[in-house]
């Protein structure tokens, strides 16, 4: 077997359509994937729409999924042939996840253990990874709180935290975290309608989304006054995330993972960090490795929970009204992910 069938973006702002492929093999320090789910992002609409990181056309999207390990380049030991693995997929014809077979590089691939679907792992690599990097990671890549698996859990017990966007997977991720590392408050945004959800991954508190950033800030009066130096900001909207700063005491951190619109005021002593989940940059990978191979044991344990999915049938030519349903903001609190394989 020689071909495959990829999601084809056709052209700059284009559309897509599925199309033949070569299987890639894997070469020194990279397996070759066959992939049973992979997972949608916002990403991968913004970049049809707006045109950025893709330089040739056709081009092939997705940044995560979850499959069965099919070949493993020369040098590769620590995977075999017929593993379960997750991984992140990137923006290159090679290695990006809308398409059956996939390259990744061994170093950051992380095994699946038997308790977790390939649906469920597919949720996890871009938002569990964005999420670790920026609250573990040292600068450049993340404000260098220590890690759960280095020593670091429940290290911050009885320090709250503020999540912005709770029911996004970044924000489900960013809340997993702060409860493992000990937070406490851990305050979040979000419709009502997902409180149960939020509770469920380590939310103390589930605040409605739509409140002013003056009502934000006297209900979060109210279930805690110490001072709050995690604000973890998933959705970036302008008044969400002044709000955020605001709230923020000296000293503390916010973390965007989106575009910044807050004034930082001179002298306030409080951080703004931007994150950017890729994991694929080499001086990004010792880290990942680390996660990733913590990440097994944390799902085995319980201790990390995927998102809620929703498959989207068709195969990869659900690709593209998943992207629209994201994109219009018509998912709430669930991942969706397509099947490759089931491609009709
Ligand atoms: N920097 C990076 O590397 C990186 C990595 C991953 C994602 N991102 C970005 O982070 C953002 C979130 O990504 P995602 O995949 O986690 O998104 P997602 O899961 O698709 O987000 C959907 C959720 O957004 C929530 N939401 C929308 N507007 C909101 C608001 N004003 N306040 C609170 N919640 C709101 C909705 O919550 P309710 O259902 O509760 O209303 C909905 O459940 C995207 O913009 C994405 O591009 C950046």
């Amino acid at each position: 077997m020689s071909s495959q069938t990829s999601l084809w973006l056709t052209e700059e702002r284009g559309s897509f359509a599925v199309g033949p492929h070569a299987i890639p093999t894997p070469e020194a320090g990279e397996i070759l994937v066959k992939v049973e789910s992979a997972g949608l992002n916002p990403v991968d609409w913004k970049i049809q729409a707006h045109a950025f990181w893709v330089e040739h056309y056709p081009a092939i999207l997705g940044n995560e999924g979850a499959g069965i390990v099919e070949a493993v380049g020369p040098d590769v030991t620590q995977f075999a042939k017929g593993e379960r693995v997750l991984f992140q997929a990137t923006m290159d014809n090679r290695k990006a996840s809308f398409q059956q077979y996939v390259i990744v590089p061994a170093e950051i691939v992380g095994k699946i253990p038997s308790n977790i679907s390939f649906d469920q792992a597919a949720t996890l690599p871009v938002c569990i990874a964005t999420t670790a990097l920026s609250l573990y990671s040292p600068a450049p890549n993340g404000i260098g709180l220590r890690a759960p698996w280095d020593g670091g859990r429940g290290s911050f017990s009885g320090q709250p935290a503020l999540v912005i966007g709770g029911a996004t997977s970044v924000g489900q991720y960013a809340i997993q975290w702060a409860k493992l590392s000990g937070f406490s408050p851990i305050i979040t945004t979000a419709s009502l309608h997902n409180t149960a959800l939020l509770k469920s991954t380590g939310a103390t508190h589930v605040l409605d989304r739509g409140l002013s950033p003056s009502a934000l800030s006297a209900e979060i009066l109210k279930i805690t006054s110490t001072p709050i130096k995690l604000v973890y900001d998933s959705v970036t909207a302008a008044d969400a995330q002044q709000a955020g700063y605001d709230i923020l005491a000296p000293g503390g951190h916010l973390i965007l993972a989106l575009e910044q619109s807050v004034k930082v005021k001179d002298g306030d002593n409080k951080t703004v960090f931007r994150v950017f989940g890729n994991i694929h940059p080499p001086h990004k990978r010792a880290f990942a490795a680390a996660l990733f191979g913590h990440l097994t044991k944390y799902l085995a344990d319980g201790d990390i929970i995927p998102n809620t999915v929703e498959v989207v049938p068709g195969g990869l030519n659900g690709v593209a009204s998943g992207l629209q349903r994201l994109k219009d903001n018509l998912v709430s609190g669930r991942k969706l992910v397509v099947h490759p394989h089931e491609t009709v």
